[in-house]
């Protein structure tokens, strides 16, 4: 194993060296009280922290980051916090979707311009997991990620409550008129009881779990609840081994080969996790130089069985997970299809981070001959509607609807879907196919979670739950419903869901993975010639940028310029 010597450190060249801005660099570092025997020749460790008082998720990651200061320290490394942008699903709008990029971007920069070694990346919410890595990646330094950690489960009279999933439940009974206000209010006071990302499988479960089984983290890091204490033990362990990184200079291309994209996609499946690790994982691997694509998870999603019941598949939380055996205890029920040879950050392979983890409780970590459902969570679908593909969580769908062919109620936009949904006019059945557009990569702008369309109320009084509906958009993980997402071409840049008009039958076919719009071709080239790209929302600023370069669902929603890593020279310190 090779050893950087202490001159061989990246930040040598900003403390180290005989140089007017070395000078300056150490009387910095003494003006922030530190001695130089405290840091000097030591490792220094970039805390890239994505707290915030907006984002409940990781109100906890401020005094986390003690934890892996502390970690730093013991290793003989020096810690440094640099704070970064917070994307807090709850409250960011439109879409945290929008900023994922951004986050990456600063990531990259940030550890790019100051003297950094190594990074622990801290988030967990949703996009900041695939963006601190992303950055990470394009950067290629040395980096381990801390998960922030799942919240304790949600609780309201003796039920448990699962982020998400239940909220969408309670709200759609409320509006069918089942429950009352005070109930209401019980369920507001219960769901998000401690600090934690969602703990339902959703996308921050997920993609937590997906920088683990990269190898991007101590092994069963992305499992511990946030309020553990074993969550502070992992933080400083993190710190710990993030010095060690620095020193043996172990950087993410040496990680996150085609491989562990590969076992990345087997366990989202296995998990029944989020769409949207789709996305993420295609812009990830991108990245990395990996060839990932929407055919890559289709095939998985055919031999791999989903094993975690987990919400909103299946029944449990992630704290009922963690107790089960976790993430390792999972992992190691499918070790057959992972590769078990490849490098972790942990400094052994993944066969060792998860050789002997045992599964405490087969209804929360099914076993392979008792499965939550055969077949991976998601689908890939293709066809006239959506010729660069499509995605359906049909796991999480009402099975009577994934071969289903109704007649198309199409909405141009949220606002516009919230304005006419409960129109009593509206020509709308169960047996309707709920469509909407100008909800993609531009045009969202963001590619908001609008694609689990509410059900309209006077159907939800008649008992109906799950209709087939069809968008652009992507959902939230804690969603569930026969929700056909990522629809590439969107229709913004003129993909086919632009020609859907009212009544038009459209066909879902889920163990053929089609997607069809059951118009004449002729007709559609009618629609096609007479049809004007509509207008971008922003002049200026971050919006135009992202409007100008982001790519389509299929290809990971990445700006086209941040594909791949290196690139840019490293800074002049001299
Ligand atoms: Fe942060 Fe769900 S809102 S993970």
């Amino acid at each position: 194993m090779q050893r950087l010597t202490p001159e061989q450190l990246r930040s040598h060249r900003w403390y180290g060296t005989d140089s007017l801005r070395s000078f300056s660099h150490r009387a910095r570092t003494r003006q922030l009280g530190l001695a130089a025997e405290e840091h000097m020749g030591r490792p220094v460790v970039g805390i890239l922290n994505t707290w915030s008082e907006l984002n409940p998720c990781h109100i906890h990651l401020r005094e986390r980051a003690q934890d892996v200061k502390r970690g730093v320290w013991q290793a003989g490394g020096y810690p440094v916090e640099l704070p970064v942008m917070s994307l807090s699903e709850t409250f960011q709008k439109p879409t945290t979707m929008l900023y994922r990029n951004l986050l990456a971007m600063e990531t990259e920069e940030m550890l790019r311009s100051y003297p950094v070694d190594a990074a622990v990346l801290m988030g967990g919410c949703d996009k900041t997991t695939p963006a601190l890595l992303m950055g990470a990646i394009s950067m290629d330094l040395p980096s381990v990620f801390v998960p922030c950690g799942p919240m304790i489960p949600g609780s309201y009279r003796g039920e448990v409550l699962g982020s998400g999933s239940d909220m969408w439940r309670y709200w759609a009974d409320s509006k069918a008129g089942l429950v009352g206000e005070e109930q209401m209010r019980g369920v507001e006071e219960g769901i998000a009881r401690s600090p934690g990302h969602c703990m339902t499988m959703g996308t921050a479960s997920t993609m937590t779990s997906v920088a683990e089984v990269l190898g991007m983290t101590l092994p069963g890091a992305a499992s511990i609840p946030a309020v553990a204490s074993a969550h502070n033990r992992m933080a400083a362990a993190s710190g710990r081994r993030a010095v060690e990184l620095a020193w043996q200079d172990v950087r993410p291309s040496t990680v996150l080969t085609a491989g562990a994209y590969a076992d990345a996609v087997t366990a989202v499946l296995a998990l029944g996790g989020s769409s949207n690790a789709v996305i993420h994982l295609v812009a990830m691997a991108r990245r990395s130089g990996v060839e990932l694509t929407l055919d890559d998870f289709d095939r998985a999603s055919r031999t791999v069985p989903v094993l975690a019941d987990l919400r909103p598949s299946g029944a449990y939380v992630m704290e009922d997970f963690y107790l089960a055996g976790g993430l390792p205890g999972l992992l190691n029920r499918i070790a057959d299809l992972l590769h078990l040879d490849r490098p972790t950050v942990a400094g052994c392979t993944m066969g060792e981070a998860i050789g002997g983890a045992e599964v405490h409780d087969d209804r929360v970590i099914r076993e392979r001959q008792d499965p939550l459902s055969a077949e991976g969570g998601l689908a890939v679908l293709r066809g006239n509607l959506a010729p660069d593909g499509a995605v359906i969580k049909h796991v999480a769908a009402d099975p009577r609807l994934l071969a289903h062919t109704g007649p198309a109620v199409v909405f141009d936009g949220h606002r516009d879907l919230m304005r006419r949904l409960n129109d009593e006019s509206l020509p709308v059945t169960a047996d309707s196919v709920l469509v909407l557009r100008g909800a993609g990569p531009r045009g969202g702008p963001g590619m908001p979670e609008h694609g689990m369309l509410p059900i309209p109320d006077r159907l939800l009084k008649e008992g109906v739950r799950d209709m087939l509906r069809v968008s652009d958009a992507r959902m939230s993980g804690t969603s569930y419903g026969a929700c056909v997402l990522h629809v590439a071409p969107e229709s913004h840049v003129g993909g086919p869901l632009a020609l859907v008009r009212d009544g038009d039958p459209i066909t879902l076919d889920v163990a053929a993975r089609r997607l069809t719009l059951d118009v004449p071709e002729e007709e559609l080239a009618r629609r096609r010639a007479a049809w004007t790209p509509p207008a971008t929302v922003y002049r200026r600023g971050y919006g135009s940028l992202y409007d100008a370069h982001i790519m389509q669902a299929d290809q990971g929603c990445d700006f086209d310029f941040l594909q791949g890593a290196g690139g840019a020279p490293e800074p002049d310190t001299e």
